[in-house]
């Protein structure tokens, strides 16, 4: 009996599994009179030795408990991340064999934000949509490069870097933003989807989308009694998944209704992946939200890890309307400067390490510095993102900017937080005469909008792609 207790003590006290092992042992009797009458060890009973056996036992069974669960998490998470603080805490069990107590922890707390009360007297601001002005269009096409039998279309195409160097400038072009398909006769290059769900989604004019591909976490839905009706109306909650989640969710019993929804969520099927890493297949809606939907003028992207507890109205009004924004995303609840990003993937093996070294490469030759938080002109409040929410007016700009930000993904690792201070100071500097107005936040906000989870737990994807 005595020992059943001391076991659920260890579980609530994890930080200090073996001091915790130790007080108990002092404050039971059994364990104190082992300590005190140490010279009569020869006289330990049957009992008292079969004791310590099973409290080693039970020792070392929550040890290795602990280090898989670190090994599972390090292996799994995506986005740099929040849930990381999270996970630390809770494998900080594991420090205590090399330091006695771990001294800063830091736990992140959401903070206060402001939102109108409700959503009755909203009204987009006058000439708020007076962003810089040009028009976008987009490569839908590439035909095969004369004499390359090789040719094989990308979901991203082939763009050379003269391309991409043009790309950055804010004005009338037509570029590279993902769904291009190949020639006449080839294979599609991915990201389908059925001609009913296009159609839906063409009629969008506000959307919270997300995407859940290879089973990577639950379905999360919206907490219904936050979201105005208004809302619930006339704001598309679009969930983009594969079909491998989608028979997952179902046979969990999350089958979407004959209109295709489940609660808010309505459920797309993306047929046919363009990639074959799922994380890099989860930036096609992250990013392009403005191509998915595109009479769209608002989109508000979560990851699934998160769920919306706030009316996306209030959202758009917080972080665009009131503060003159076209873009909006958190900072980093921890790190600031790519340098220790880079490092952060790296010790966390969350990709391959030369592919990370050659995009840091890459981009320090092309200008790329480190974060100076002392400087009072610094463009940006970090250099280091927390993307799993994202506020956007489908403006020229900001439309801009995903596309580019994409194709960096596309063209390096699908690592967002280390292109992302790459993309905005290059389009910044390209760009000097025609601001970007964009919002960065605190990571502390955004944990006011929403409930975290960690991901589901699957096996890793490959290191490789
Ligand atoms: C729109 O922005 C331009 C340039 O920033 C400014 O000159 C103009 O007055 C603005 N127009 C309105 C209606 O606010
Ligand atoms: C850019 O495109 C817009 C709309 O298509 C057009 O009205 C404008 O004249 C173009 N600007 C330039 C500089 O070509
Ligand atoms: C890692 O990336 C490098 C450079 O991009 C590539 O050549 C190599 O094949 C990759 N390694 C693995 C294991 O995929």
């Amino acid at each position: 009996m005595a020992l059943y207790r001391h076991n659920s003590e260890l579980l609530s006290e994890r930080r200090g599994i073996f001091g915790a092992v130790f007080k108990s042992l002092g404050q039971s009797e059994h364990g104190f009179r082992v300590v005190r009458r140490g010279r009569r060890f020869g006289r330990i009973t049957k009992q008292r030795f079969s004791f310590w056996v099973f409290s080693l036992a039970v020792c070392f069974l929550i040890y290795w408990a602990l280090l898989s669960i670190k090994m599972l998490f390090h292996g799994k998470m995506e986005g740099g991340i929040s849930s990381l603080s999270e996970v630390q805490q809770e494998t900080s069990g594991l420090s205590v064999l090399k330091q006695p107590r771990s001294k800063h922890r830091k736990i992140h707390h959401p903070c206060e934000v402001e939102f109108r009360a409700s959503v009755d007297d909203l009204v987009e601001p006058k000439d708020f949509m007076n962003f810089t002005k040009f028009s976008l269009g987009y490569i839908s096409r590439e035909e095969k490069l004369f004499g390359n039998n090789l040719f094989e279309p990308r979901f991203g195409g082939h763009q050379t870097l003269e391309e991409r160097e043009k790309s950055f400038y804010a004005r009338n072009q037509t570029l590279h933003c993902g769904f291009v398909k190949g020639p006449e006769g080839y294979l599609s290059t991915g990201f389908d989807l059925d001609e009913k769900d296009k159609i839906y989604m063409n009629t969008c004019g506000v959307v919270v989308s997300s995407c859940i591909f290879g089973s990577s976490d639950f379905l999360r839905r919206p907490t219904s009694k936050q979201i105005s009706d208004y809302s619930k109306k006339s704001v598309c909650f679009v969930m983009f998944v594969d079909e491998q989640t989608l028979s997952k969710l179902s046979s969990e019993g999350n089958v979407p209704d004959d209109r295709g929804f489940i609660g808010l969520w309505r459920i797309v099927t993306v047929r046919n992946l363009p990639y074959e890493d799922m994380r890099r297949t989860g930036k096609v809606p992250k990013f392009l939200s403005h191509r998915l939907f595109p009479s769209s003028r608002y989109s508000i992207w979560l990851d699934s890890k998160m769920r919306l507890q706030t009316d996306p109205m209030l959202i758009i009004e917080y972080f665009l309307w009131r503060t003159g924004s076209e873009y909006a995303i958190s900072n980093h609840y921890d790190r600031h400067c790519v340098w220790e990003e880079v490092l952060q993937n790296k010790r966390l093996n969350k990709y391959n390490h030369s592919a990370i070294d050659e995009q840091f490469i890459f981009y320090q030759s092309d200008g790329l510095t480190k974060f100076d938080p002392s400087d009072p002109n610094t463009p940006l409040p970090s250099y280091v993102p927390e993307g799993s929410f994202i506020v956007r007016a489908h403006t020229p700009m900001s439309n801009l900017f995903s596309c580019l930000w994409f194709n960096e993904i596309d063209r390096f690792t699908s690592r967002d937080q280390l292109s992302f201070a790459y993309t905005y100071l290059k389009l910044r500097r390209m760009n000097p005469d025609k601001p970007f107005f964009l919002n960065m936040f605190k990571d502390c906000e955004r944990r006011a909008l929403v409930k975290l989870f960690r991901h589901r737990t699957v096996p890793s994807p490959p290191l490789s792609s």
